[in-house]
């Protein structure tokens, strides 16, 4: 996209954290924007904040784990709007877990909100943005998405799926009038530490604000390259690709000095 302003965005996960950062950064520079979240409270909080800028604003309480309904919802959004230019495909769930604690069940829910559901809003609306000439997907990951990380199997493989799935996309896509975009978050500080029915969160060290990704976010949108780890954890992911083993075995020394 060449401008933020009057571009109709929908964005996922606006009710808090890092969508929430997004959605206030994109009423600023002038975006109508299709919000959604579950709290309902919470949705029409940071909606109000975002009308304050002037601009059109809708909100959906929606839960994005009901796959039968995440294509009504893209569509209800495109009717809306006239058209979307841009989805950024941003909320998700973490379920911190052993990987033998986990329920089949939980991990299927992972997988719905996580994977399927981004895909569902994407795969419905690339092709009427390749009809109307224009539009843009941001998928948001996480070093999750690139690494697997202790207790978050099914997160993890959520994103990995987004990841992959994103990349793949992208080539398919290549010569039609659409951009993909893929963030690669790594420890921002949101509630995704402390969600209810999830094991402790065990990262040490500095969490960065949601507004670091939310400018990374926009700057995607305004034709960032492909993928964009914010802030830059690439190293992390390096690391991996060169010596599994040694990256695993530090894993352990570190989250684990005690085995
Ligand atoms: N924070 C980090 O350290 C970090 C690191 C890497 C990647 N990320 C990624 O960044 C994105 C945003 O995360 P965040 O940190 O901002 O998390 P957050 O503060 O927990 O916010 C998550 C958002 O997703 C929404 N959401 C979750 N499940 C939903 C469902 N079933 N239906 C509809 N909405 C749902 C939440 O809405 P309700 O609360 O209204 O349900 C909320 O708006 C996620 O994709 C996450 O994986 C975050």
């Amino acid at each position: 996209m060449d401008e933020i302003a009057d571009a109709a965005v929908l964005v996922t996960g606006a009710s808090a954290g890092i969508g929430e950062a997004l959605a206030l950064r994109l009423a600023a520079g002038g975006a109508r924007l299709g919000l959604v979240g579950r709290d309902v409270q919470r949705l029409d909080d940071v909606a109000r904040r975002c009308a304050d800028h002037g601009v059109d604003v809708a909100t959906w309480a929606f839960d994005l784990g009901d796959l039968e309904a995440v294509g009504d919802l893209a569509a209800r959004c495109w009717d809306r709007f006239g058209g979307v230019d841009v989805l950024v495909n941003n909320a998700a769930m973490p379920k911190r877990r052993h990987v033998l604690s986990l329920s089949d069940a939980e991990a299927e829910e992972v997988m719905r909100v996580n994977f399927h559901s981004p895909v569902k809003l994407a795969t419905t609306l690339l092709p009427r943005m390749i009809e109307q000439g224009r539009g843009c997907v941001v998928n948001v990951s996480s070093l999750g998405g690139r690494l697997g990380i202790l207790n978050e199997t099914a997160y993890s493989a959520s994103k990995f799926a987004l990841t992959g799935w994103t990349e793949a996309a992208a080539l398919d896509l290549w010569e039609e009038p659409v951009e993909i975009r893929l963030i690669t978050p790594g420890a921002i500080d949101t509630a995704i530490w402390s969600r209810p029915d999830n094991d402790d969160a065990e990262f040490v060290g500095e969490l960065e604000p949601p507004d670091t990704v939310a400018v990374a976010i926009e700057d995607a949108i305004l034709g960032g390259p492909f993928e964009t780890y914010s802030p830059d954890m690439s190293a992390f992911v390096e690391f991996k690709m060169a010596d599994m083993d040694a990256f695993q075995r530090g894993t352990i020394a570190a989250m684990r000095p005690e085995v």
